[in-house]
This record gives structure tokens, sequence and C-alpha cells, in this order.
């Protein structure tokens, strides 16, 4: 079997995959991608636009038109350029976060995305981040992991995220919209959330970021 250089870290909201994908990616030199930021451009871009979002033939046609560039700026990480339009602080936006399931849901979008993702993937190697990126992205890739913490904890973390980044929410109304989307992601069609059958799964529950990171490289370094 041929396997592609990428790293695909799987797994439900707010389980890490970020925050531990981007530490990976700079122990290991690879690039990060967050696949989450690119659904998270595609319906910011189709609500400043007015494009119907629950029109599958508009959000297909829109995506196609989307060029997406990832740069890297010392100091504040990366950031996302939607037709040189930097969208990066709009991302985590309350209605990018209620309409972002529904978007992703749609074919068309999923293949103009992953399209993308292969051809990002073919310079470098990389750890990617997402919800299929073993499953269907990267059925190939090499090492494959599947990280999960309970609903509870996952909506903890982010919503302390969220109230560093100054968005006034509360913890009922964060673990209420991320057990929607949960489900949402997990109930579709195409794609759904759920571990390849070679995942390396694991519990983040009571770890640190450091700590998920390191059983990570022991599970690359022993295999
Ligand atoms: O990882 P995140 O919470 O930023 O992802 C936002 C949404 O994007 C998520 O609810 C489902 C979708 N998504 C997806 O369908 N496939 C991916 N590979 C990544 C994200």
């Amino acid at each position: 079997m041929r396997l592609t250089g990428v790293i695909a870290i799987d797994g439900p909201a707010a389980s890490g995959k970020t925050a531990v994908g981007r530490i990976l990616a700079q122990r290991l030199r690879h690039k990060f991608l967050d696949t989450g930021s690119m659904y998270r451009a595609t319906t910011w871009m189709a609500l400043k636009k007015g494009v119907d979002l629950t029109s599958e033939e508009e959000l297909s046609r829109l995506v196609r038109e989307l060029k997406m560039e990832i740069i890297s700026v010392p100091g504040d990480g990366e950031r996302l350029l939607v037709n040189g339009e930097d969208v990066t602080g709009r991302l985590r936006d309350t209605q990018v976060e209620k309409w972002v399931s529904p978007v992703s849901k749609v074919l068309g979008v999923r293949r103009a995305l992953i399209k993308e993702q292969r051809r990002l993937a073919r310079r470098e190697k990389m750890v990617m981040a997402g919800r299929d990126i073993g499953t269907v992205v990267f059925p190939k890739a090499q090492f494959k992991i599947f990280l999960m913490a309970s609903p509870e904890e996952r909506a903890r973390r982010r919503y302390l995220e969220l109230e560093n980044l100054g968005h006034p929410v509360s913890y009922a109304a964060v673990l209420e919209e991320l057990n929607r989307r949960d489900r949402m992601d997990t109930e579709r069609r195409y794609s759904p959330l759920k571990p390849a059958t070679d995942a390396h799964v694991l519990d983040t529950e009571g770890f640190t970021i450091e700590e998920v990171v390191d059983r990570i490289m022991a599970f690359i370094e022993g295999r």
C-alpha cells in the first residue's frame, strides 16, 4: 500500500485537534492545516455575500469561486486568506458556528474543499486536522489519530477559548451548540464523523495538550 506523508487528526468539535495538531506539526517540522477553518471560511463568505445557506446549488457554486491560501505569520500562527481577504478573525463568529455544519453537509462544498486539501498536501509533509481526513481525504495516511473527550469536557474547553477571545457566552449554550454540531456531523450522509477502522483512538480527558502530543509522538515513534 502506498502511504502518504499526511498525519491525520480527526475528532469531534473541541477535542483538541487544532491545538494538538499545531504543536505536533512544529515538533515534526511538518506544515499544519486545520480543515475546519476551510469549512468555516466558506460559511463566512456565504453569509457575507448573502448566499442562500439552504441552497446546495448556490453553496456549491460559491465554493468553486473561492481561492484559499494559508500563510504563516511569525508570532501570529497561520492566517487564512480567501480571495485575498484575511478571514481568520471571523471564523468563530456566532453565525458561522451556527451554519458551518449545514454548509459542510453539502456534497459540492465537500468535493471542492477535499480537492483543495489534497492539492495542498502534495507539496509538503503535513499534519491535517478535521473530521474525515483518515476516512475520506487521505484513507492511506501513514498515521491516523482520532481524539476524543466527553461533551462536557469539550464544552468547558471551548467555553474558556471563547471567553479568552472576548466572546460573551454561557457554558450551557456552548454545550448545547457542541452537541447539536456533533449530531449533525455524525449523522450526515457524506463523510460522517467517525474514526477510521485503522485509527489510533486517544481519549484526551484529563491530559494537557503537551501530554496528548507526547502520546502521539510515542505512537508514531513506536510504529
Ligand atoms: O473543527 P471545527 O469545529 O472548526 O469544524 C467546523 C465544522 O466544519 C464542523 O462542525 C464540521 C465541518 N468539518 C467537516 O465537515 N470536515 C472537516 N474535515 C473539518 C470540519
